[in-house]
């Protein structure tokens, strides 16, 4: 149809013109489709269909479809020459929309009695191209608004909206701990949007595993973007000194000093104050003290390398425990000597002391008059905090061997006898007898002796028992009479029960031979005095001289 022809058209319906508003949203890059009145069926006495759209300067002519040809008649010839077509609803279709897309374009459409137009506005969206974090900070400083990083949504249409999450719950500014700052930049060519955001944040200790992430919200898609927990730094608010050692510190010891700062992260230089002298520590935090003495007792400190206001300190105790003892070793005292212990201790503390002999506990030895039973090893034992020192001496108490008992006895009417010789002495005494014997039988406790023989006595016998050792010896005799006839031979010791009642048979029986010697006296008396001669001189030396060696073999003890 001509366009005078549509021009009459026009004016001859005008009364029944029909203008309706459509809205279409098309995605940027793809086909829009504008369908022509919401895409209800022509009329059927449909003449034409044209499309167009508003210029600033009027109006643009895209294509004419007349109803009785198959193809449609592009009459633009700008830009949209290439780019526009219509399909079988006659919906006009724009290839590659771009936001120069959003226009209103109308469908006009033209039968026998009416001519209709529908306009329809075309909105292009386009959802943000990329949305990145820029900026990223490696970590958050505690209680400093430091940049967590600059999201941006590139390149959409509308603009995307960017809100910013901790843990999932959005941030909202509040212009102290968190501060957020949009900025929004229209690509003058393209005319699409693109939105920043940058978020700065104070964070606290317990940010440190905390998700931060960035949200774009757009109509077409949504999208949400995470950063990795950050590491939070903090100067340090308390340093202290601790003692890595165990206690109690003992003199001796290494002791290694560690200073601990609660920064993030932790300081790696220290200055370790060690007895007036600045000792600077890099790359560790330990210092160590080699073989303590009671002498480093005392204060010590360390603080930050570049803080020295920040400082730690704690004060340590080197305990100390010494024993002397005099004597130590081996110690060899005769019998009866003295012999002076001394003791010496020094400690930082209380410490308690004990004695053993051989051991036993006992009280702490003073030996005044020294004995066989005092020979023994001494041990002193000091403790203190855990501490021992120990110091002992064996004592040894020798001395010359002195017998301290001979006996005999016959058991019964034994074709023998056994002879006891005890003697005391240190070192072990030797025993020798003066006749052959059998059945020796000995033992050696505490310096006490005792040796037993068998003597088989065929006539008397006087017995002799000699003790030795290198300091001297000693000697006792016994009489030990046949075994076929006892006499009592007491020396020191108990003669044994046969022993003794014989002895009073004896006893008897020389008091009968004494009155019949009584008699006889009296009866030569009486003869003498008539005849006037008496001599008894003689026999009375003779008996004193016998009780004289008697008591002089008593005395061989
Ligand atoms: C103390 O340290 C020194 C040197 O580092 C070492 O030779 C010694 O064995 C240590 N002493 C103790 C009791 O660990
Ligand atoms: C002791 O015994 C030896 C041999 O056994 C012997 O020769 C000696 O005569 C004996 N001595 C006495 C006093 O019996
Ligand atoms: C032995 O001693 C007893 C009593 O002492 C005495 O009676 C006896 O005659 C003595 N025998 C010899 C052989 O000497
Ligand atoms: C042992 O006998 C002798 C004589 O045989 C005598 O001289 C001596 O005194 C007696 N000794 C003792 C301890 O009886």
């Amino acid at each position: 149809m001509d366009s005078p022809a549509l021009l009459l058209l026009a004016l001859m319906s005008a009364g029944t013109l029909l203008q309706v508003q459509g809205n279409v949203i098309a995605l940027y890059g793809e086909t829009i489709t504008v369908p022509c009145n919401g895409g209800a069926a022509p009329p059927d006495d449909l003449m034409f269909i044209k499309w167009k759209y508003e210029k600033e300067d009027g109006t643009g002519d895209l294509l004419i479809k007349q109803a009785h040809k198959d193809q449609a008649t592009v009459q633009a010839t700008d830009e949209y020459a290439d780019r526009v077509s219509i399909d079988d609803k006659f919906s006009l279709l724009i290839d590659q929309a771009t936001l120069k897309d959003q226009k209103t374009f109308t469908c006009m459409v033209v039968s026998g009695v009416n001519l209709n137009e529908y306009p329809v506005t075309v909105v292009v969206h386009k959802k943000p191209s990329s949305v990145e974090i820029m900026d990223k900070a490696d970590v958050l400083q505690k209680d400093k608004t430091s940049t967590v990083g600059t999201c941006v949504a590139a390149d959409a249409n509308p603009a995307a909206t960017i809100t910013w999450t901790k843990n999932g719950k959005p941030l909202v500014a509040d212009g102290k701990a968190i501060l957020i700052t949009p900025s929004m930049k229209v690509d003058p060519a393209t005319g699409l949007s693109t939105t920043s955001s940058i978020l700065q944040y104070a964070a606290t200790k317990e940010d440190k595993d905390a998700t931060f992430s960035c949200m774009s919200t757009h109509e077409q898609a949504t999208e949400e973007t995470k950063l990795d927990p950050f590491p939070i730094h903090y100067p340090s608010e308390k340093v202290s000194l601790q003692i890595m050692s165990k206690a109690p510190v003992v003199e001796g010891d290494n002791v290694t000093l560690k200073c601990h700062a609660d920064g993030n992260p932790p300081p790696s230089a220290f200055f370790f104050h060690i007895k007036e002298q600045k000792m600077l520590v890099e790359n560790s935090d330990t210092y160590t003290l080699t073989a303590i003495d009671r002498a480093d007792s005392g204060e010590y400190k360390c603080s930050l390398a570049d803080n020295e206001k920040m400082e730690g300190s704690q004060s340590i105790v080197v305990n100390y425990l010494d024993l002397n003892l005099n004597p130590t070793g081996k110690v060899v005292k005769t019998f009866g000597e003295t012999l002076s212990v001394k003791m010496e201790k020094s400690a930082s503390d209380v410490a308690k002391i004990s004695w053993t002999k051989n051991g036993k506990v006992v009280k702490e030895p003073a030996f005044t008059k020294l004995t066989y039973a005092d020979a023994g090893v001494y041990k002193c034992e000091v403790s203190m905090h855990g501490l021992t020192r120990e110091k002992s001496f064996e004592l040894v108490v020798e001395g010359k061997p002195v017998i301290t008992s001979l006996t005999k006895h016959r058991a019964g009417d034994a074709q023998f006898k056994v002879l006891t010789c005890e003697a005391q002495g240190v070192p072990e005494p030797i025993f020798q007898w003066s006749v052959n014997n059998s059945n020796e039988e000995s033992s050696y406790i505490n310096g006490k002796a005792i040796h037993k023989i068998t003597v088989v006595p065929k006539v008397n016998l006087t017995v002799t028992c000699i003790v030795s050792n290198k300091l001297g010896d000693d000697v006792m005799t016994i009489n030990v009479s046949s075994v076929f006839k006892e006499e009592k031979q007491e020396r020191g010791s108990q003669e044994d029960s046969g022993d003794q009642a014989k002895l009073i048979v004896g006893v008897l029986a020389g008091l009968l031979i004494a009155a019949a010697v009584v008699g006889l006296i009296y009866w030569l008396y009486m003869k003498n005095s008539r005849q006037g001669s008496w001599k008894t001189g003689e026999k009375e030396a003779g008996t004193s001289e016998e009780s004289k060696k008697l008591e002089e073999n008593n005395h061989t003890v």
